[in-house]
């Protein structure tokens, strides 16, 4: 960090802050003393500079530089500090940032919602509620499908993530962490998440007969049927990154339409064109009820939006939230869609994730403990096992795996699930950023292997 942005910090009142304080060690205890909450753990990752980044390129206090293959968790659709996006940006300087969305019309909002409309599928008559964070978005449409079906239940997969707040933390079930000792917010219905490389039914996807569909006509039998809508991730995100079968995730369509309800995607992570799709969902060939986005919309920026049908709400004010799609963020997030399409980057995303594909297949041909690498477009998740036969799985490997990759490699990376990680990497990613990326967690897990 350079001696201006440390001036700042010292004209906001923060006098003993200096360059000698610049240091992983100093600022991760004192975040440790203030910050209630970090879902990392801060024995692995480095304090963050907030005044450098340059693409998938990430810096910690004391300069050291990481290949970052986590895109903020899927949040910064093109990386850090794009420069396009910065010009946008400082060319909208003076618009009024401080007009909440909800409670009074503004033209940007209005035409950020027509626009978000038009990209998720389907071609029935939208309408779209904005919000600041995932969960909301999750929680905006389940409060729609409730207020216009009447029902208050839902099926929900195991595992799955939809957010740590009331309703959606009721759909979560991705580590007991999350959950224990908070009520459920709303009745949820659980099944299995289509999990082909551990399929609980035994089955193998080329010849299956999707008997997860059939559990959850089962439980819907059997547990009650007066579901407001099923809920699902188009790829599992946090909960391992797991990618479903299209046939599974039209099963699960067709039964929840079966017995009358509402199928909502989750598309928080997945979305946004991330998969070479605008919504992942598209991959499975399925038209959702709802559309629940966010991470990416923003760019870096907090914002979310729920999109389901018309009405979605049966009267004015039955759902809002003071802050969402200020002015200044619905420009910026149509910048963002306008850019995607412009520079064609939902096809790059699909060439891309192929070759991220590719290239982490041949550390499953090179390890015994890569168990299965899967993924669309750039989510792509690696799974490490004991052993290929067992498919035991290898959790505290994994985490050496993440602690080498982050500490020796200068990967920035992340778990996903039980005993997977994940690679969500910005838009701007290049090939040669990845065959980068690779032989880094190559040697990773080299590294976790012989320690
Ligand atoms: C699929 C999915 N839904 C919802 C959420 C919650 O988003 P937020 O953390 O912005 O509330 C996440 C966050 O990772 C997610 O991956």
């Amino acid at each position: 960090m350079d001696e201006r942005h440390i001036q700042i910090l010292r004209d906001l009142g923060f006098t003993d802050i200096s360059p000698k304080t610049m240091t992983n060690d100093y600022w991760k205890k004192r975040a440790a003393e203030a910050l209630a909450i970090t879902t990392q753990d801060r024995d692995v990752y480095g304090c963050l500079d907030h005044t450098r980044g340059d693409g998938v390129r990430i810096y910690d206090v004391e300069g050291t530089e990481y290949l970052d293959v986590t895109g903020g968790v899927a949040v910064r659709a093109f990386g850090l500090r794009y420069k396009p996006f910065l010009a946008f940006e400082a060319s909208i300087a003076d618009v009024v940032t401080e007009l909440p969305g909800q409670d009074f019309d503004a033209i940007p909002q209005t035409l950020l919602a027509e626009r978000v409309a038009r990209l998720t599928p389907g071609t029935h008559r939208k309408r779209v509620v904005f919000t600041t964070s995932g969960a909301r978005a999750v929680e905006g449409c389940m409060k729609s499908a409730m207020d216009v079906s009447g029902k208050r239940r839902f099926v929900a997969f195991r595992p799955a993530f939809h957010g740590r707040t009331g309703y959606a933390l009721a759909l979560t079930a991705s580590n007991s962490r999350h959950k224990s000792g908070f009520p459920q917010g709303v009745d949820v219905t659980r099944v299995p998440y289509p999990y082909c490389y551990r399929c609980p039914y035994g089955q193998q996807v080329e010849s299956c007969n999707i008997q997860c569909v059939e559990a959850l006509r089962y439980a819907l039998q059997v547990e009650g049927d007066d579901i407001a809508a099923t809920v699902m991730e188009p790829i599992c995100g946090e909960g391992g990154l797991i990618v479903p079968p299209a046939k599974a995730v039209k099963g699960m369509y067709e039964v929840t339409k079966e017995f009358g309800a509402y199928f909502m995607s989750d598309e928080v992570q997945a979305g946004m064109g991330r998969t070479g799709k605008w919504c992942a969902v598209e991959n499975h060939g399925v038209i959702p009820d709802f559309v629940s986005i966010a991470k990416a919309l923003g760019g870096g920026y907090p914002m979310g939006a729920s999109i389901g049908p018309v009405p979605m709400f049966t009267s004015a004010s039955r759902h809002s939230e003071t802050f969402s799609a200020e002015p200044k963020l619905s420009l910026l997030a149509l910048w963002l869609i306008k850019h995607m399409e412009d520079g064609g980057f939902l096809k790059k995303n699909a060439e891309n994730g192929a070759y991220l594909m590719k290239r982490l297949g041949e550390l499953e041909d090179k390890h015994e403990v890569v168990g299965d690498v899967r993924g669309i477009g750039l989510m792509v998740g690696v799974e490490f096992v004991k052993n290929k036969t067992s498919k035991e799985k290898a959790r505290e490997l994994r985490e050496r795996v993440v602690e080498n990759a982050v500490q020796k490699q200068k990967l920035w990376i992340l778990s996903a699930g039980q005993n997977c990680i994940r690679f969500t990497p910005s838009y701007v990613i290049t090939k040669a950023d990845i065959d980068d990326a690779v032989d880094r967690f190559d040697r990773a897990i080299a590294g976790a292997l012989s320690a």
